[in-house]
């Protein structure tokens, strides 16, 4: 993917404030913390579009980012993160549950879940919610730079079984910190596309 112009559209709260060109969405869905934002900034190769941080909880709306004025990559808040206050983590619940469930320019889901740990309950509901929904998607295997490459292999077929995922959906390992596994994910991203 040749990225000529990456720029933030708007970060939403609701409905009222999504986008309305009706462009394709990839939304990059997983736990607080897991590099969601990271993998944006990664895969635009910009340092800071998105913002990024060591606390969980750091994304709390919906933010688009528009790619050479054909797509937007879609931020959204993490899930799973336990040290928020109920109201506020029901808050940025409802804001996802309205994106994902209402929006049909929604194309593809990337679900981002850490490469060394099992997913959790939370990952393998959001992956039946994305079949259920019948979205292409693409497991992102973060942070691959904390274990090694034969860690690797193993680790992906702890996540495949985990989610029980579709033979035919891929698991790509990515690591914002060392620009690896970029041009594998934006090659499943664009065969998606073209699916
Ligand atoms: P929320 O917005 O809170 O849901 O988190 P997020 O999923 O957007 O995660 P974010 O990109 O903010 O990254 C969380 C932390 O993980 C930051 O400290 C990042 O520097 C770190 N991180 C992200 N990607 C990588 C990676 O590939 N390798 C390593 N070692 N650290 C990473
Ligand atoms: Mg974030």
């Amino acid at each position: 993917m040749k990225i000529k112009t990456s720029e933030i559209v708007i970060s939403a709260v609701g409905p009222k404030q999504y986008p309305e060109d009706l462009l394709p969405e990839i939304a990059m869905v997983g736990r607080s913390n897991v590099g969601k934002s990271s993998t944006i900034n990664t895969l635009l190769n910009r340092r800071k579009l998105a913002r990024v941080s060591q606390n969980p909880g750091k994304t709390r709306t919906i933010n688009f980012y528009i790619i050479n004025k054909e797509f937007y990559l879609v931020d959204l808040p993490g899930y799973g993160y336990a040290k928020v206050s109920k109201t506020e983590r029901a808050s940025w619940g409802k804001i996802m549950e309205t994106y994902l469930s209402t929006r049909t320019n929604l194309q593809e889901v990337v679900l981002l879940v850490d490469i060394r740990h099992e997913p959790t309950e939370d990952d393998k509901l959001m992956y039946d919610w994305i079949k259920h929904y019948g979205y292409g998607t693409i497991v992102v295997a973060t942070k691959s730079d904390k274990i090694s490459r034969s860690q690797q292999q193993k680790q992906f077929k702890i996540i495949r079984e985990a989610l029980q995922m579709n033979p035919e959906d891929k698991i790509v390992a990515i690591s914002s910190l060392k620009k690896e596994g970029i041009d594998k994910l934006w090659g499943a991203i664009e065969d998606l596309f073209t699916a």
